[in-house]
């Protein structure tokens, strides 16, 4: 079998499209113009790049976009006292501190004084307990990236075998509640996990988000199984040239695909999603806030 290729590029541009769309419904039915506010803390350079993508991907679907560059020498009371004046601004509609934060800051206090309702990250506990107990709250951007992804590609995901290799608070734990909503049979899977290898060759689903350069082996993914990769990693690339470096995801990619049903490329999979999710999540928290019904 030679799989299918899931194109996250393509899919995210139909998300950001069909925000674009609810944006402009919101303005001529309702006056609204939904706001969210990025705050970056340091000059961290791959937070740079993102933090330029959303700001630029947020305007582009038509919300406002407000933009907080703070110095490396930030106190916490100083960034604490910025997210509170964020969440209590009407303008704004979603709050998105952007992680890692300098060493000398509390990233978990951070997260816990953005207003639950403006976490478009979904990485308040309140967020998370909704998710947990089957609440309406705001989902974490990538895995809502990755069941969107799952959905579109397989329908009904109800009955089927789902491993999350992860268990990280921001892709594995939410992942796995989202397949566990979709009542799909759910394994997490971490590094103290026994025969990973059995448990990923009984998966119908596999959603690989440890962070580990082609952990997953190609021959472990069941024939006509569907693999998510959420990974994104660098590794020298000598085939290159002296010093060429290469990104790969956490599975084994072409081995993988020889035996898989649909697949996620690395880059152009997962990583597309991530954004496109966060501008819907903000949609999402302007309906809330507003008390209208999406
Ligand atoms: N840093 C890398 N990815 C993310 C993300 O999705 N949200 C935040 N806040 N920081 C990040």
């Amino acid at each position: 079998m030679t799989a299918h290729l899931i194109d996250g590029k393509a899919f995210s541009a139909k998300v950001r499209s069909n925000v674009a769309e609810d944006v402009s419904k919101l303005k001529d039915n309702h006056n609204i113009k939904p706001g969210l506010a990025v705050v970056i803390v340091g000059n961290d350079p791959a937070s740079e790049i993102y933090v330029k993508n959303k700001v630029k991907q947020t305007a582009a679907v038509g919300m406002n976009s407000f933009h907080f560059e703070m110095p490396e020498e930030t106190s916490q009371e100083e960034l604490v006292a910025k997210v509170k004046e964020l969440n209590a601004d009407p303008a704004v509609n979603g709050i998105l501190v952007q992680l890692p934060l300098p060493k000398h800051m509390d990233e978990a206090a951070i997260i816990e004084t953005i207003s639950p309702e403006k976490d478009v990250d979904g990485f308040h506990v309140v967020n998370s307990g909704l998710l947990a107990t089957g609440g309406k709250g705001m989902v974490p951007c990538t895995p809502l990236g990755c069941i969107l992804m799952l959905k579109d590609t397989l329908g009904d995901l109800s009955g089927k075998k789902a491993i999350v290799v992860g268990r990280s608070n921001i892709v594995g734990k939410p992942m796995a509640q989202l397949l566990l909503n979709e009542s799909c049979t759910v394994t997490i899977a971490h590094s103290r996990t026994k025969n990973l290898e059995d448990e990923v060759r009984a998966a119908d689903i596999v959603v690989a988000a440890v962070g580990r350069a082609e952990m997953v082996k190609g021959d472990w993914i069941k024939e006509g199984a569907t693999v998510i990769d959420v990974g994104i990693n660098r590794i020298p690339a000598p085939e290159r040239g002296e010093g060429k470096t290469r990104v790969v995801g956490d599975v084994e990619f072409a081995s993988a695909a020889e035996r898989a049903h649909a697949i996620t490329p690395v880059p152009g999979g997962v990583g597309p999603m991530t954004i496109a999710c966060l501008l819907k999540n903000t949609v999402t928290a302007t309906c809330y806030q507003n008390g209208i019904e999406i």
